[in-house]
């Protein structure tokens, strides 16, 4: 013992649970890999090959197809695989089809601010911008529909997710972008009513990050086709050439070189998710993790949901605060601090990894509760809160 560790030293005498989570990787992206991955266990054939080889070409198109059957993502909408993982899809449809009409941005946490901000700041566009606080959902009643409307599915960083897509109007003048990102595989996602769906592979399917999928319905596919930004775009943006969209990017030709692994990767995710039941099955995995988290968070009473209605909970990124009782007159660094004890402990422990809450939201812990996650981890989890806390306070 040197004496100079960082790490907190938990109090001994406190009754340590019996069981630890089998695998203890409750990050909120990247996510835990799907149950039996192993690096070994994926195909490396397609890998030190041209991705514009019949064989390279096919495992991307196999990528495609397999989304479309897992995701069920109707024939009416293309999906591409593009650069820069889901901030590259959201900017590229972003930069590609706003300005035609006037754009609403709604935001509730700091990913969708982050789309805001490129609203604002980098494309100008004087947009209308609809706001709640960490916890809260904006009043979506008051969106105009004859505006481009920019949101996001699931606010990582809160822990609020929109409750349904009834507040969408099936008949709408301008287009929805949704950044689905940690939602798409564990919440339904009513694409007629989705002009534009973005996701990465690393959040509910607990793939590799680099690459973003990007979902076209047709109307999205109208406007590329029939507008031009009034400001250039990058050849890692550009979706059209000669006013006809790139029906290529579509069918697994890419823009640019791909990681081959990370597709191999992504492919026995979706394999995997077949086994599991398809949607329905990551879905119900999903709302399991988040029934048996809050299970814990109602048996403790100095942890609490950040998001107090159940309706706009997350079931994947389950945001947490400490009890009102345990914070009243702590500040906000105090409460960080806490958090940073607490997920260090138990990281220290091997028990969970990655817990501490998003830098931008309130001080607080965040636990994916995703399809990869095993609620029997969550379960177990639980007690080993409870004695960090405790051996904390100790
Ligand atoms: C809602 C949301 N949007 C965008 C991003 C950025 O995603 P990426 O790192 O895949 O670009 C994240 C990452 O966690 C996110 O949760």
């Amino acid at each position: 013992m040197t004496g100079l560790t960082a790490e907190p030293t938990p109090d001994v005498r406190l009754d340590r649970p019996a069981d630890k989570p089998t695998r203890p990787y409750f990050s909120s992206g990247p996510c835990a890999k799907p149950p039996g991955w192993a690096l070994e266990r994926l195909p490396h054939g397609s890998l030190g090959r041209s991705h514009r080889s019949k064989l390279g070409k096919s495992r991307l198109k196999h990528a495609i197809d397999l989304t479309r059957e897992v995701l069920q993502v109707p024939d009416t909408h293309r999906i591409g695989i593009v650069p820069a993982s889901d901030t590259g899809a959201v900017e590229m449809a972003m930069w590609s089809m706003l300005g035609a009409r006037p754009a609403t941005v709604v935001a509730w946490e700091s990913f969708g601010e982050g789309w805001v901000t490129d609203a604002v700041k980098q494309l100008k566009l004087d947009p209308a911008v609809l706001k709640a606080p960490y916890g809260q959902l904006p009043p979506l009643g008051q969106i105009d529909f004859s505006h481009d409307v920019v949101f996001t599915w699931n606010g990582t960083t809160s822990g609020v997710r929109v409750p349904n897509g009834d507040w969408i109007p099936a008949a709408r003048e301008g287009l929805t972008f949704a950044d689905a990102t940690s939602a798409a595989f564990a919440m339904p996602l009513p694409f007629e009513k989705l002009d534009v769906t973005t996701f990465s592979f690393q959040k509910v399917l607990g793939g590799e990050a680099a690459h973003g999928l990007l979902i076209l319905g047709p109307r999205a596919v109208e406007r590329l086709e029939s507008y031009k930004p009034a400001w250039p775009l990058p050849k890692i943006f550009r979706m059209t050439k000669g006013g006809k969209l790139i029906e290529g990017i579509f069918e697994g030709e890419t823009i640019n070189t791909p990681s081959m692994l990370v597709i191999e990767d992504y492919i026995w995710a979706l394999e995997w998710a077949k086994e599991a039941g398809g949607l329905d099955g990551l879905i119900a995995r999903s709302q399991a993790n988040a029934a048996a988290l809050d299970a814990v968070v109602q048996e403790l009473d100095w942890l609490d949901h950040l998001v107090v209605d159940p309706a706009i909970r997350s079931n994947t990124s389950v945001c947490l605060k400490f009890a009102d009782h345990v914070v009243a007159g702590m500040d906000e660094a105090g409460t960080l601090a806490l958090v940073k004890k607490l997920a260090s402990v138990l990281e220290a422990e091997d028990v969970a990894y990655d817990i501490a809450g998003h830098r931008d939201a309130p001080a607080g812990l965040r636990i994916w509760c995703g399809a990869t996650v095993d609620t029997a981890d969550i379960e177990a989890l639980g007690p080993w809160l409870d004695w960090a806390w405790h051996s904390i306070k100790a």
